[in-house]
């Protein structure tokens, strides 16, 4: 009893000693903070000197977020080929949807393009024989919504097919299709061969979260795919938008690294960035699906494009590409010590 009480009070005091010490230790250390002076020597004479390189300040671009698909390049449609899905049929023809109801308009895709790398195209049946006004048809909202200005000029591009002659209304309209900001009717003449149609709108208002319309009030179907729609102003007419290319020449880059990183990798090599397939007509693109940060690119921005940024730039392209090496494959199990 008696040496439990002795061991009772000693750890208490034992326990006080440490404290006190600390204490001391930390007052100790504050004062030789306090008194010490650090000298930094700097020999900067010209023997020793070191040129920075021009090239040392550029950018790492790489698509993920929407910079480019929905970023810096202008494309305001969003799926203008129908491919989004890959090749199955019906494929995801997200974020384009219909106007109108199940009862008046049908759409599906099927492999009828006249273009054999991305062969996907929308069937669309109109099946009301009195439509309601407006008409019924589908749109297209973009990457969140369309900005249509005032007074600007807007080029449609689209390739239509359609067994018997129509005329379709392509219109600039708010989200929720009540204000019309720019339409045109488009006369499709009835062949069995796709046509190429070529169409400027002028907004007369502005809204930022507009969308592009098709609609028609005439029975009967109509195949649509690569339905382009571009400011006519881009940055030197390389379709690039004029007021973020003009934040990047203030950055004055001196190289531009392209198209990425983990984008050019892909999670699955299947899904990799291919620059051979981003290139020639932007119609005969294929596009992919980034699986590393998820989604679409029709890659009307390509290898040809971002070189052409990068001279437009004043900057070194730097660019990556893959060497058949996806994300996938560096997940393999360690050995333990690397862990
Ligand atoms: C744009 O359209 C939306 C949806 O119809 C509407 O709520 C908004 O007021 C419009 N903006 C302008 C500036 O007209
Ligand atoms: C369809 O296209 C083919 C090949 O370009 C052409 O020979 C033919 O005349 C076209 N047919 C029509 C109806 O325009
Ligand atoms: C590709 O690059 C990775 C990373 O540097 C390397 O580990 C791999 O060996 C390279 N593959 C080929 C086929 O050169």
């Amino acid at each position: 009893m008696k040496r439990m009480g002795s061991k009772q009070v000693l750890v208490p005091t034992v326990s006080c000693l440490l404290l006190l010490f600390c204490l001391g230790c930390k007052c100790l250390a504050l004062e030789l903070e306090a008194t010490q002076t650090a000298t930094l020597k700097v020999d900067a004479s010209s023997q020793l000197a070191r040129k920075i390189p021009d090239t040392l300040f550029g950018m790492f671009f790489e698509e993920i977020n929407h910079a480019g698909a929905g970023g810096i390049w202008a494309e305001l449609v969003s799926n203008r080929g129908f491919e989004a899905g890959g090749l199955h049929t019906p494929s995801n023809i997200d974020p384009w949807s219909i106007i109108g109801d199940d009862a008046s308009i049908f759409v599906v895709t099927d492999r009828t393009s006249c273009f054999s790398r991305n062969i996907i195209a929308l069937r669309m049946e109109v099946l009301c024989d009195e439509c309601p006004a407006g008409g019924v048809g589908i749109y297209n909202p973009g990457f969140w919504g369309m900005n249509i200005e005032d007074g600007k000029s807007y080029n449609l591009v689209m390739y239509v097919k359609s067994a018997e002659a129509a005329d379709l209304t392509v219109s600039l309209a708010s989200s929720d299709g009540l204000q019309k900001l720019a339409s045109v009717t488009v006369p499709v003449a009835g062949t069995s061969n796709w046509t190429k149609v070529e169409q400027k709108l002028i907004a007369k208002g502005t809204n930022r979260t507009s969308r592009l319309q098709i609609t028609s009030n005439k029975k009967g179907v109509v195949w649509f795919d690569q339905v382009s729609l571009m400011p006519s102003d881009t940055f030197k007419g390389h379709g690039f938008r004029t007021e973020l290319i003009s934040m990047l020449l203030d950055l004055k880059p001196r190289f531009l690294r392209f198209p990425g990183g983990c984008f050019v990798e892909g999670e699955w090599l299947r899904n990799a960035f291919r620059w051979r397939e981003s290139i020639g007509p932007w119609e005969e693109r294929p596009g992919h699906f980034g699986d590393v940060w998820h989604y679409w690119t029709d890659d009307g921005l390509g290898y040809y494009e971002f070189l052409q940024l990068s001279e437009d730039l004043g900057a070194a392209p730097i660019w990556v590409f893959n060497n058949e090496s996806a994300t996938m494959m560096k997940l393999v199990p360690l050995p333990l010590p690397l862990l």
